[in-house]
Parts: C-alpha cells; structure tokens; sequence
C-alpha cells in the first residue's frame, strides 16, 4: 500500500511528464512554423526586403559585351549576384564608345545595360591575365559569355579546362545559333529576329519584311539566359556540380513567336480566319503571312487613329473588339442594332467585315485623344491600349513611382533615365546603381575577391596583364 508521502511524488512526477510531453510539442510546432521539421532553413524574422537578395552570395564572372550577354547579367545583378565585368583593357566592352551622346563619357548603350556590375580589366590572353582569371574562376560559381563561336576556347577557356578548375561553375553562353549548319556565325539582334520566324511574320502582307523595335534577339534571348542559369544553380544544390548553359538567339526569338509557328501548322486546316486577308479574301499561301496589326489571339484588333493623328504620329490606339463586350462597343459608336443584327451579333458574322467595322470605330476614336478613349472603354471593360511614344513612357510618372523608369546619376555623363528591374520581388528589392568605369574596381576585386598581397597585386600590374599596351608596343 503506498503512503501520502509516495502517492504525492508520484503525482509530482506525471504532473512533471505532462509537462515535458507539452513543451515538446509546443517545440514541435514552433519547428514546424520554422521549417526545421522538415530540415528547410528557417524563416526569417527581418521585414521583408531587408533580409539580402534573392542571388546575395552569388558570384558572377561576367565576360559579356554588346547586349545580348549584359542584359541577362544586369538582371541578375539587380536579383543581388556579384556581378564582375571582365574587359579588354585599354578598350572595355565595345558599347562603352558606340552612339556617343556625351564626348568622353561611357555612351548611355553601355551604361544602361551595366547596372549594379564591378569592372576589372584584364587581358585574357596575356600569362599573368590568364592566371587572375584562373583565381576568378575558382571563387565565382557562373561565367557567363557571349563571344562568337570559339573566342572562349582560344582564350584556353574551355569547358573542360574550366569544369577542371572548378566543378561547380556554371558556363553559361548565348551564341546566335544552336548547333547546325549557321553555328560557327556572328549574329547581331536583326539577323537573329530575321532567322528566328520574326521578321517573316511582321508588317504588312504588301511590304517587305520588318524588324521590331524590341530587341527580342538580344535582351530577349538575355532573359533566356539568366533562366538558364538561376535553374542551373537550383540543380547544383543537389547534383553539387556545375553545367553548360546555352541560349541561342534563333532559338530565343522562335520562342517568342511560338503563336506563329502554331498558325503555320493551323494552315493545314484551311485559312487563318483571324487575319484581316481571310476577311479581305486573299488566298493564303503555304507559309504564315505578314498580319499587320491583327491580333494574334482569338479575338480581333487593329490600331486606329485618335484625334491629332494628322500632325502626331503616335495619336492612335490599339482596339480590340473582344466579344464579351461587343453590346458595349456598338452602344459606344452609336451602333446598338449591331448587337442583334445577324450580319454583326456573333463573331463568326463579324470576320468576313472586320475591316469595315474597324473603320467605323475609327470614325469614334478619331473624336477623341488617345487617352480618352481609353477612359471611355476602360469603364465598360473594353480592352485598348494607347499607342505611347517614349517621350510619354519617360515622362510617365507611375513608371518613376515603381522603378521601372529610374533617373541615375554618373560621374562622366551625370543624370540619365534607365528602365530599372521590371521583375518585382516582394522579398529582393533592386535598386539602381550606375554602371562601372573602365576598370574601376581592378584593385578592389584583387585585394578582396582574389585576397592578393599589395606585392602581387604590383607584380601583376608590372606584368601589363591589366593595363592597355603602350602606344609605341601597339604601333610596333
Ligand atoms: N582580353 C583579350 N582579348 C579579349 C578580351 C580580353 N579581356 N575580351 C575579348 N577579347 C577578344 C576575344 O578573345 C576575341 O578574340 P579572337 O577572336 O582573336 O579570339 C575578340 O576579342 C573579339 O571577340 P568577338 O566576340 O569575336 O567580338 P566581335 O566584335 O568580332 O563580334 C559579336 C561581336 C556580337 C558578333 C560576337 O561576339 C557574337 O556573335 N556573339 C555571340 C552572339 C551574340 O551575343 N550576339 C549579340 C550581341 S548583342
């Protein structure tokens, strides 16, 4: 029979083993929030954006030029990345001296698409460059490049040689053809668009084929490019190894006219009858035709003109008739007994007339300015879009308000207006900091990347490893 005294402590102690039982699945829930249970990293408790960037620890050894290859390095710059610029000394990135706006400063070329990066100068192809580049390839985890075809492997830069010194670099590239028989070719952003299906598809069935002004081949196939590479560092988490990364422009630009390559095959099925040629009864072809300004969804638009179009040429709006508001359109223009009317109430009625009914809207939108009629058709759902000059877009004062349009100061050029980051992370906010001098910051990434003593940092710089060749050697 067991006394006051140990019935007590045994009470004691369940009490005291009911305790233990609760603070550990209290522990166990805290865990869980936390994501340890589950052995992922905790959650911060900073405020959002002050808890680093989305790439914070991510070095980039950037040996990009032209545009191509800087825009997708200036976008991961902005996500956080170290970005360091290689370039030819004496020289730098061939940009820095095209379309010179401002004598003596780097052009607005280079520096709108060489934010946020650090520029060191070396010589690749000299000894002692060559082995700073070494230091640099062990220390940084991407190369990105886009040379033409070779210019790496010339420089001993290969693969191989590369994977050798560093397992875990990433080598990312964009060349203007994957391989194949154009591999071994140069390509700038308009052959890219021309053999990328663009050109083919754009302007007006009587014209010639037409470039577009957004420079899809480059800074598209850019975006492409730091896709490949934010992936291949997730798969490098696992695999612990680095790999090849290829955007090729043709590859890129074909990508952004995939809805083309779709109407190509839909040709089999008889006539494309969204384009205005089907309404027109122009006979199709056996290859996707220009299409002017027609839609190239499912439902029908075209750009007319506003008020002022005859001294303005961007007083227009692009118009697009999408069924759901159609009863709303013919209210707007004065056309209600389109709405029942068989020859104009469905969709299929309206193809064979679209220009006919584009030209009576026209006779509405001509009344007002552009951005009266998008007041008017915003409030009934109808989709347009006002035809913006950059001067417009500059001025925009939304754009300034999210940092999509940003004002950047510069040593050399002083203020100028760039497109900042337009990819919005809630948790990684970019901000803008005005592109590098030539070299500016050789010392700096010697002495605090490489970790170099003051006497190597010497010894290298006597080698001209760093330096443009005196004009005397050069003449030689
Ligand atoms: N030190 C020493 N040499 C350097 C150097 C450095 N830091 N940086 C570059 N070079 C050398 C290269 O090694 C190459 O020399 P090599 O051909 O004798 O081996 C040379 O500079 C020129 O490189 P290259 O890429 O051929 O430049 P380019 O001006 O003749 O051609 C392009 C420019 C854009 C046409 C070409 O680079 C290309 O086709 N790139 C791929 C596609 C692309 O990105 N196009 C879009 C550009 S926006």
């Amino acid at each position: 029979m067991a006394t006051k005294k140990q019935k007590k402590a045994k009470a004691a102690s369940k009490k005291a083993a009911r305790k233990v039982v609760k603070l550990a699945a209290a522990r166990k829930t805290k865990n869980k929030i936390n994501g340890k249970n589950n052995g992922l990293p905790r959650v911060s408790s900073k405020p959002y954006g002050q808890d680093g960037k989305a790439l914070t620890g991510v070095r980039i050894l950037d040996f990009t030029h032209v545009q191509s290859g800087p825009t997708c390095t200036q976008l991961l710059a902005w996500l956080g990345a170290d970005v360091i610029k290689v370039e030819r000394p004496g020289i730098g990135d061939i940009t820095r001296g095209q379309l010179v706006d401002v004598k003596g400063a780097d052009s607005l070329y280079f520096t709108m698409l060489n934010h946020n990066k650090r520029s060191i100068t070396i010589d690749s192809k000299h000894p002692q460059g060559k082995r700073v580049l070494d230091e640099l390839i062990k220390v940084c985890d991407v190369l990105v490049e886009n040379f033409a075809p070779g210019a790496l492997d010339r420089m001993g830069l290969t693969w191989e040689y590369i994977h050798k010194v560093n397992p875990r670099m990433i080598v990312a590239s964009v060349k203007g053809f994957g391989p194949g028989p154009y591999e071994d070719c140069k390509v700038y952003e308009n052959v890219a668009q021309c053999a990328g299906g663009s050109a083919s598809t754009t302007g007006f069935r009587e014209g010639p084929p037409l470039v577009t002004g957004a420079q899809i081949g480059d800074s598209g196939t850019g975006l492409h490019l730091a896709l490949g590479i934010v992936s291949a560092l997730y798969q490098r988490n696992r695999t612990g190894r680095g790999q090849k990364v290829l955007a090729a422009m043709q590859d890129g630009v074909l990508n952004l006219c995939r809805v083309k390559l779709r109407d190509q095959q839909r040709l089999k099925a008889g006539p494309l009858t969204e384009y205005s040629q089907y309404g027109e009864n122009i006979p199709f072809a056996d290859s996707v035709p220009r299409a002017g300004n027609d839609s190239g969804g499912g439902q029908p638009g075209w750009i007319l003109k506003c008020k002022g179009w005859e001294t303005d040429p961007d007083a227009y709006i692009y118009f697009i008739t999408q069924a759901p508001v159609w009863a709303e359109i013919c209210d707007l223009i004065g056309e209600p007994s389109w709405k029942t009317d068989a020859e104009y109430a469905t969709p299929r009625a309206r193809l064979p007339k679209l220009k006919a009914i584009f030209a009576r809207i026209e006779q509405w939108t001509m009344t007002m300015s552009k951005f009266e009629v998008m007041e008017i058709c915003n409030k009934v759902d109808i989709p347009v879009g006002p035809i913006l000059s950059m001067k417009e877009i500059a001025e925009e004062p939304s754009l300034r308000k999210t940092g999509t349009v940003v004002e950047v100061d510069h040593p050399t050029r002083g203020k100028y207006l760039s497109v900042g980051n337009p990819i919005k992370l809630s948790d990684s906010i970019s901000e803008v900091r005005r592109s590098p001098l030539l070299g500016e910051h050789t010392d700096e990434i010697l002495k605090d990347v490489l970790k170099l003593s003051s006497k190597d940092i010497t010894e290298i710089k006597n080698s001209g490893a760093l330096s443009a060749p005196k004009k005397e050697e050069k003449a030689a």
